[in-house]
């Protein structure tokens, strides 16, 4: 079998201490290099796709990743992909690629919390982790780090220090694949976390600013403050799709419960989380599809 690993940088290339390090130094053959019984397992293709600290990346990275991804999948001599990645915004590539890719072969992320040249290094075992994931031949994407796999659009990073960094949320599997070609333009989509005290000319400043879309993860059951409302109302009315979500991790936000979405023009995002709500609806939006039909496809019952 051959698989195909592509390096994006991350702590799993990074050099120094866990206490003090810079990722995305290593390059993707020195990743391999590190575990000898790569190289027994299968065949390899590699590839440095990026060699970035994941908080650099944006959404113009998922796309080019993803169409790249695409054409290997695609490739008769390929059985699956591996890309190491940073902690830090694992879960919004994984998601991406979730949404983006016809995985109809292994695509298994995986990374690393302490950099390579540490002595207790973990990058080494969880890549190990994620070749024997890859030529399970299962299709779909995942990740694979410190003995869990977790399907891509679940996983969320959930500890700042600890190697068990990583679990799964509520967000549901996606039942709609979204068609974006390489050169599709990608709108400016805000997140705005609500807080006690949030002030509204947030919302005017991003329109301004350009964005098309804005997620509000707001309180509880998706509770619009109402010093928000005329603001929102104004935005939607310029066109901008306005999601309604919670900051609360468990339970989703459900049509017109809490708020009049039917007749405001607001998006409930069900079970999507905020980080996942902001990569459906930016994609969504790139992809020239109606958010609220797209939504009404991802975003899974309430609980
Ligand atoms: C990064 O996300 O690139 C740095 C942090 C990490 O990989 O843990």
């Amino acid at each position: 079998m051959k698989l195909a690993l592509l390096a994006t940088g991350g702590t799993i290339a990074g050099v120094g201490t866990a206490a003090r390090y810079t990722a995305a130094r290593l390059g993707v053959e020195s990743l391999l290099d590190a575990v000898p019984q790569l190289t027994e397992l299968c065949a390899w293709h590699t590839e440095q796709v990026f060699a970035l600290d994941s908080r650099d990346l944006t959404p113009a990275h998922w796309v080019q990743l993803a169409t790249r991804c695409q054409v290997l999948l695609d490739t008769s001599g390929i059985d699956g992909i591996i890309i190491t990645h940073g902690t830090d915004t694992l879960e919004e590539t994984a998601y991406a690629l979730s949404l983006l890719l016809k995985a109809h072969k292994p695509v298994v992320l995986t990374a690393a919390m302490r950099p390579a040249t540490d002595p207790q290094a973990d990058g080494p075992a969880n890549l190990l982790q994620a070749t024997h994931e890859s030529l399970t031949a299962l299709p779909g994407v995942r990740v694979a780090v410190h003995g869990e796999v977790i399907a891509g659009e679940k996983v969320c990073k959930q500890h700042t220090q600890t190697i068990h960094a990583f679990a799964a949320d509520e967000t549901p599997r996606p039942a709609a694949h979204i068609p974006l070609t390489s050169d599709a333009e990608l709108p400016r989509v805000d997140l705005i976390h609500a807080f006690s005290g949030l002030a509204p000319d947030v919302v005017a400043h991003a329109v301004a600013a350009g964005a098309r879309g804005l997620v509000i993860a707001a309180a509880g059951d998706g509770s619009l403050p109402a010093a928000l409302l005329p603001a929102l109302r104004s935005a939607h009315e310029a066109g901008v799709a306005v999601v309604r979500c919670s900051r609360v991790p468990h339970g989703g936000v459900s049509r017109d419960r809490n708020a009049d979405d039917s007749a405001e023009g607001w998006i409930p995002a069900g079970r999507l989380p905020p980080l996942k709500a902001r990569i459906a609806l930016l994609l969504a939006l790139a992809a020239g599809l109606d958010p609220a039909g797209t939504f009404a496809r991802l975003s899974g019952d309430p609980i």
